[in-house]
C-alpha cells in the first residue's frame, strides 16, 4: 500500500531550500552567466535554475520519497530507487528573465501527481521568490495563500476586468487578431513575465483572467497553478472552450484561458473565437 505523505509541509520545505540555495547567486545574476547548454524545455540553463532544481530534489530525497521528476531543466528522471510513488513536475524558477534583471516577479512551481497528466495533480505549491507569498493547494481541500483560503474573482464584465496576457513571442502576428480583440475590450492588461505566478493571481482574484494563446508554454510551468485555479473555483480551458488536460512534460506546449468565473471565461472565448487569423 502506498504510504500517506503530508505534502504541503514537504513542498514548503522545498521552497525554503530553493530560497536558501539561490540566495548566494542572486548578486551574481547581472554578470555574464556561464554557458551550461540548453535545458529540456528548450531554454538556456542558468546556474540559478539548476541550484533551484537541486534544492527541490534534495529536499524530496531527504523525506525518502521515490519519484519521477519532470523538470523544465533536466527533463524526466527517476529518483529514490524504490518504485515511483508519484510524479513531481516542476519549473524550479518561473520568470528567470525577471530574476536575472532584478524585476521582483518570479516563482518556484512544484506539482505532485499520480500520473504524467495534468488532471492527476493532487498537491501543489507556487511560491513568489521575492515576497512572502506562498500558494498551496490539495485536491478537494481548497487553495490557500500563506495558509488563508482563496477564491477567484466574481467580476463578470470585461471592461473593468484586469487580464493577464502573455505577449512573449516573436510570432505575435499568429495571434494578433485574437489578442487585439481582447485588448480593445478591456483597459487593464497585465503581462508580468512568470506564468505560474500570474495564474495564481487569477486563483486569488487579484486578476480576473490570464490568457496565453502562443502555443509555447510548457505544461511544467502550469502544473501547480492548474490545481490552485481549480481549488479556488476558477477555470482553465483550451481556446476552443474545451477542458484542458495534457501530458506533463517540458516538451508539451499548451494555449489556454484561465478565468475567475464562467461568465468572464465565455466573454473572452467569444472575443478570441471570432477573431482567428484570416487564411
Ligand atoms: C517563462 C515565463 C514567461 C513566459 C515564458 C516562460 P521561464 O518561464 O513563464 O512568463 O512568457 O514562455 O518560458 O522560462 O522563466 O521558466
Ligand atoms: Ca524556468
Amino acid at each position: 500500500m502506498k504510504r500517506q505523505i503530508d505534502w504541503i509541509p514537504v513542498l514548503v520545505q522545498c521552497r525554503d531550500s530553493v530560497q536558501r540555495q539561490i540566495a548566494p547567486l542572486i548578486g551574481t545574476l547581472k554578470q555574464q552567466q556561464p554557458d551550461l547548454g540548453i535545458g529540456a524545455g528548450g531554454d538556456p540553463i542558468r546556474q540559478v535554475d539548476l541550484a533551484a532544481e537541486k534544492a527541490i530534489v534534495n529536499t524530496l530525497e531527504s523525506f525518502g520519497i521515490s519519484f519521477t521528476l519532470i523538470s523544465e531543466e533536466s527533463g524526466i528522471e527517476e529518483y529514490g530507487g524504490r518504485p515511483c510513488e508519484c510524479y513531481v513536475t516542476t519549473d524550479p524558477i518561473d520568470g528567470t528573465t525577471n530574476l536575472l534583471r532584478g524585476i521582483p516577479f518570479s516563482a518556484t512551481s512544484i506539482a505532485i501527481s499520480t500520473k504524467q497528466t495534468l488532471n492527476t495533480v493532487f498537491a501543489a505549491l507556487v511560491a513568489d521568490l521575492n515576497h512572502e507569498v506562498v500558494y498551496t493547494a490539495q485536491k478537494g481541500k481548497g487553495a490557500f495563500l500563506n495558509g488563508k483560503r482563496i477564491t477567484s474573482s466574481k467580476l463578470t464584465t470585461i471592461d473593468e476586468a484586469v487580464i493577464g496576457l502573455d505577449l512573449n513571442t516573436y510570432r505575435i502576428q499568429k495571434i494578433a487578431r485574437q489578442v487585439t480583440s481582447l485588448i480593445e475590450n478591456t483597459k487593464h492588461i497585465r503581462p508580468f513575465g512568470a506564468n505560474a505566478l500570474e495564474l495564481c493571481y487569477v486563483a486569488d482574484g487579484r486578476t480576473d483572467a490570464f490568457v496565453d494563446l502562443r502555443g509555447k508554454l510548457r505544461t511544467t510551468d502550469i502544473a501547480a497553478a492548474w490545481l490552485m485555479l481549480k481549488e479556488a473555483g476558477a477555470r482553465m480551458v483550451l481556446p476552443s472552450g474545451k477542458t484542458l488536460n495534457a501530458k506533463l512534460s517540458p516538451k508539451q506546449h499548451v494555449s489556454f484561458i484561465a478565468a475567475g468565473n464562467p461568465q468572464i471565461q465565455e466573454i473572452i472565448l467569444d472575443l478570441i473565437r471570432t477573431k482567428k487569423e484570416a487564411k
